[in-house]
């Protein structure tokens, strides 16, 4: 102490020396609560700061936080009111009733509407339209919304609300980032439906590491999970993510909550994939395809139309695909441009494309098939701005190279599915039948594969499938 009220005494002889003062207050302030080290990936604990977790092996993620206190909560004797346990075939089944959205592709992608109780985090990069997809629902569809913003203000989202068109008189929006305030709106409120944008920016007065920290969001978000399952309500969370793509903050998030939706696209387009990579109520393998335009987020319910640009021009290079993402089959049309390299070294490009896996396909094009494109530029471009890994669209982008190489053009109504392996073999592809079915209906009359056409002939009455099983095979068809 006697340290301390020395630096006092010189500092109101200095006071310049009130910048060291707050440093130091601050010190002994630390000094005197209990910190450890919290790595931020997988909430991991340590007394001392290290560089590389010992828990999930991550690289720079511990950061300091002060301690909660060690005695534990549950000491003592247990509730009276103990639970039974009861065998599981004796339970009757209780079917999850669904609240249905006015968004068609968030229903289906939620496997069928939101269920009551439920917590949905939805994640995406900045400026992806997290906030505009969830403010989209919440002023279009009926039902008390209450829109917790801690990223903007009440203006802004009022801005970006007419924007969209409000069509819902209930719907309330507040900005804030204190949990205890929001609770206590929740209970004078009592809306139903609850949207919190984001879970990074909330605070609890009862923790006090700074918002964002593993702890606050843990305990920000169990807090409203409880809420919400205790008034049976569904309860949207945003999350932002991370460079690497994950939603930010530690996996914990992830584990607490039903259902985690993921919003993706390229920024330079305007589509937009929602997708759900878990989901306790329904499926993963749905999507939902949405247009960013300049009043809000249009549903595509038919996203091949608009994924083809050029239907009906006869043109060298283009191709289209039958690719599947999820459970949705998609015609995704291939471009191609192939010239002869003016610097020494040719430039490989993709567009929405695996640039590994095209070196692959054109190193099987040179070897296997004969095809001279050491010496070839070739760049690739995926419309739509859609990045797929769907294997079946190997067939469509080396038709669109060798239609290039040539100069030919692929007529508009041919469509190609299938996997190329090393040797320039073509490999069959899952759910076949989908794809032809799809591209069936969209008018397409030739889809080529490696299928034999017998079983699928009850399936596509107007599509003629052609069976392929090599690439040159396919060549000497196409360009003869
Ligand atoms: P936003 O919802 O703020 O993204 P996030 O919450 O994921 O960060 O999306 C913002 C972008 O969307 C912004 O660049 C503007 C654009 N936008 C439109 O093009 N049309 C619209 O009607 C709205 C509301 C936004
Ligand atoms: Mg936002």
């Amino acid at each position: 102490m006697a340290k301390i009220e020395k630096f006092c005494l010189l500092q109101s002889k200095l006071p310049f020396l009130s910048v060291f003062n707050v440093i130091f207050t601050r010190r002994v302030e630390m000094a005197s609560k209990k910190t450890s080290f919290v790595c931020q990936q997988c909430a991991y604990r340590s007394a001392k700061w290290v560089g590389k977790c010992p828990s999930c092996g991550e690289w720079n993620t511990l950061v300091e936080e002060i301690a909660p206190e060690s005695k534990s909560k549950y000491q003592g004797k247990a509730q009276s009111n103990i639970k039974t346990v009861s065998p599981l075939h004796t339970l009757s089944k209780q079917d999850t009733v669904r609240i249905l959205t006015s968004d068609n592709e968030l229903n289906r992608v939620l496997g069928g509407g939101m269920v009551p109780g439920s917590a949905i985090l939805l994640g995406g990069e900045p400026g992806i339209g997290k906030s505009t997809l969830l403010l989209q629902l919440a002023v279009q569809m009926q039902g008390k919304f209450l829109y917790i913003s801690g990223e903007e203000s009440e203006n802004q989202i009022k801005m970006r609300a007419d924007r969209i068109g409000i069509r819902n008189e209930d719907c309330y929006v507040v900005s804030t980032v204190d949990l205890r305030q929001i609770l206590s709106l929740i209970d004078q409120e009592e809306p139903n439906v609850i949207v919190i944008d984001s879970v990074q920016t909330l605070q609890s007065d009862l923790i006090e590491s700074a918002p964002g920290t593993v702890s606050q969001i843990r305990e920000c978000t169990n807090e409203l999970i409880r809420v919400a399952k205790q008034r049976d309500i569904p309860l949207f969370l945003i999350g932002h993510i991370t460079k690497e793509g994950f939603i930010a903050g530690p996996k914990v998030l992830e584990h607490m909550v039903d259902t985690v939706l993921q919003f993706e696209g390229d920024r330079q387009y305007n589509y937009r994939l929602l997708r759900a990579s878990k989901n306790r109520f329904g499926s993963t393998s749905e999507i939902g395809i949405y247009e960013m335009l300049n009043d809000g987020l249009r549903e595509v319910a038919n996203p091949s139309e608009i994924l083809i640009s050029h239907k009906n021009e006869d043109l060298s290079g283009i191709c289209i695909g039958a690719a599947l993402e999820g459970a949705r089959p998609l015609m995704i049309e291939a471009q191609s441009l192939v010239s002869s390299a003016v610097y020494g070294t040719p430039q490989r490009n993709v567009n929405g494309y695996d640039l590994r896996r095209l070196n692959m396909l054109l190193a099987v094009l040179e070897k296997r098939c004969g095809f001279r494109l050491a010496q070839q530029d070739v760049f690739i471009n995926i419309t739509g701005g859609l990045k797929l890994e769907d294997p079946a669209l190997d067939l469509a982008i080396v038709t669109a190279i060798l239609s290039s190489y040539e100069d030919l053009f692929i007529p508009y109504n041919y469509v190609f599915a299938g996997e190329v392996g090393l040797s320039g073999e073509i490999r069959p592809v899952s759910k076949v039948e989908q794809r032809i079915v799809e591209a069936e209906k969209l008018g397409f009359k030739k889809f080529f594969t490696n299928i034999p056409k017998e079983g699928l002939a009850k399936k596509a009455k107007n599509m003629e499938v052609i069976q392929v099983k090599k690439v040159e095979e396919l060549f000497q068809y196409l360009f003869g």
